[in-house]
């Protein structure tokens, strides 16, 4: 039998990329819209594993179904870890996905590092209380000015450590071989696998 899953995203990209992902261990991922569940859950945890479990948990609840969320950022080390959990709302609701990046590459003019790393943790809530996590890392560098227009986010700004290139600068299958996404996924899979055999 299929195991059901669903995924606690109203992003379509995200589910797309978890479909393709888990395809392969026979796993069927629906929307929350499909699982017919709408539920708004706080990101209240001070780390990306807690606001995955927090989603996850909730989703499960409300749907009696596995559920798999995942919670990501951007840490800057000049800027202490920030805006870390906070990299949607960094400089409030008003801001568009430029205006952070300006925002951020104002608050580091004049710093002495620009290390930066991208983060992602991917949470799974069985309805028998079982859990799973992974996550998933990135390093690189905050880039003195956007560069590409590939991608989301603070992509334009993020200089993959080794590369060259900001995420902005990458298509979307060269940015997911290698983004905290993409690994954290990557791992989720695997520890899925094993789970789903035992
Ligand atoms: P969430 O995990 O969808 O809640 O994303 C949190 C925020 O982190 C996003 O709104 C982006 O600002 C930022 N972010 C997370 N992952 C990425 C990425 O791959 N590229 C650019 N920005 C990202």
């Amino acid at each position: 039998m299929v195991e059901k899953f669903v995924l606690a995203t109203h992003n379509p990209g995200k589910l797309a990329e978890m479909r393709e992902i888990l395809s392969a261990l026979g796993v069927q991922v629906v929307s929350l819209e499909e699982a017919g569940v709408s539920v708004e859950v706080e990101e209240t945890g001070t780390t990306f594993s807690e606001n995955a479990m927090l989603k996850a948990k909730a989703v499960c609840t409300a749907a009696g179904l596995p559920a798999i969320a995942d919670d990501s950022g951007l840490c800057v080390d000049a800027l202490n870890g920030g805006p870390g959990v906070y990299s949607a709302r960094y400089g409030g609701d008003e801001l568009d996905d430029r205006g952070r990046c300006m925002l951020l590459l104002e608050g580091l003019r004049g710093q002495t590092t620009r290390a930066a790393h991208f983060s992602c943790a991917v949470a799974c809530v069985f309805p028998n209380g079982d859990t799973l996590t992974a996550e998933g890392r990135c390093d690189g560098a905050i880039a003195f000015a956007p560069i590409g227009t590939e991608g989301f986010g603070y992509d334009p700004i993020f200089l993959v450590h080794g590369m060259g290139k900001t995420f902005g600068q990458l298509s979307g299958e060269e940015k997911s071989a290698i983004s905290h996404r993409g690994k954290a996924l990557a791992a989720f899979a695997e520890k899925l696998g094993t789970y789903l055999r035992e």
